[in-house]
């Protein structure tokens, strides 16, 4: 490709597309990336930065293993992406709490433990007292916990900072405040793309546009991807609480920056990324049911954020089945801070022709595409 026409155009310039682009630019691909600008109701952003594959497994969850993945290669992404680019990502490995209110909870969360130990993750069941004791200021009334002990957080926006300038470090080149409309195709293969400001020819495109990528014209099918807001509010930190991060059965505390930040809901409102008085209420809700102090605590902010979500939960990773060139890494759902420093790998290795040594059945594009 000439200088001017990239050997690959990224459509999306959040943490997947910056991941991508950073990886297919270290092994040499030209990379062009299009970001439409902020946007209201941006995933990223509104991110709680959890790294929680096992506090938030699912018993014979296709993604498992993918998601453990995900976690563990920030244990050599996060050093390479601060000595590179001097952002703290502020990546934490303290653990995560899901705690039980009921028997019926507590027996979940046993099972969980047992299962996840049989498949050889690190999970734990705390006894109440044990729990008291590590997590002050947690509620009384509960049953026990169990901790994933190697589950973290990371600050979303760091990491995406950083992928984004290691990126352009590394050669990709990055365009602002263009909207891509249309992937443009000839004879069955991707060319370029439409966008508000003209178009661009490349010699593949990348979806990663989030919970927008299903808006984008010129597929050979829709995406399967429907955006899933999650509203979420700041509240002025809990006093002397130590760092944790502490799951109920219908929300979550992250204590682990400067401020106590309470999640999430899962809502189909369309592209709508209000906050609303009944969604503020389940969260806070969920999270004084966890810390009860936090009923009384300063609210800082409120915001919500549009999750790009598919059928089965799964991102959508690699290529086309049918159109030539063209390449998704979109739909990540609850799991994109999680697993974007591994989809960048697995787009730059599948493009590369390199071998994958897992399995991706789970992400395979074509999975909702048989009829
Ligand atoms: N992974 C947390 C959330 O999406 O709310």
């Amino acid at each position: 490709m000439s200088s001017d026409s990239p050997d690959v155009i990224v459509v999306g310039g959040g943490i997947i597309g910056a991941a991508c682009a950073r990886a297919l630019s270290i092994v040499g691909i030209q990379t062009l990336v299009i970001d439409a600008g902020d946007r209201e109701g941006a995933a990223t952003p509104a991110s709680a930065g959890m790294l929680a594959p096992v506090a938030e497994a699912r018993r014979e969850d296709p993604l498992l293993a993918l998601c453990v993945r995900g976690r563990d290669l920030y244990g050599e992404l996060v050093p390479e992406l601060e000595e590179e680019t001097s952002i703290d990502v502020h990546r934490w490995t303290g653990g995560i709490l899901q705690v039980a209110f009921t028997e019926e909870e507590a027996a979940e969360a046993k099972n969980r433990v047992a299962w996840q130990r049989q498949a050889g993750l690190h999970s734990d069941w705390l006894p109440v007292e044990d729990v008291k004791n590590r997590f002050p200021g947690i509620a009384d009334d509960l049953f026990g916990g169990v901790l994933a002990a190697e589950d973290g957080a990371v600050e979303p926006t760091a990491l995406h900072q950083a992928l984004m300038k290691s990126a352009e470090m590394h050669g990709a080149r990055l365009v602002r405040g263009q909207t891509v409309s249309a992937v443009l195709t000839e004879r069955g293969r991707a060319t370029g793309v439409k966008t508000n400001k003209g178009s661009t020819n490349g010699g593949a495109v990348l979806i990663a546009a989030g919970c927008w990528s299903g808006e984008i014209e010129g597929l050979p099918r829709p995406l399967s991807v429907e955006p899933v807001k999650g509203q979420m509010a700041a509240l002025e930190k809990l006093p002397e609480e130590p760092p944790s991060i502490v799951y109920g059965f219908h929300g979550y505390v992250v204590n682990v920056g400067p401020e106590t930040l309470i999640g999430a809901t899962m809502e189909h409102a369309g592209f709508d990324s209000s906050v609303t008085d009944e969604g503020f209420a389940q969260v806070l809700q969920s999270a004084s049911r966890i810390y009860p102090a936090l009923r009384d605590r300063r609210v800082l902010r409120k915001w919500a954020g549009l999750r790009p979500g598919t059928p089965d939960g799964n991102p959508i990773i690699g290529r086309d089945a049918e159109v030539q060139n063209l390449w998704y890494a979109t739909g990540h759902g609850r799991n994109g801070i999680l697993l974007a420093g591994l989809s960048g790998r697995i787009v730059a290795s599948l493009y590369s022709g390199d071998e994958i040594e897992y399995d991706l059945a789970p992400v395979d594009p074509a999975r909702f595409w048989t009829i």
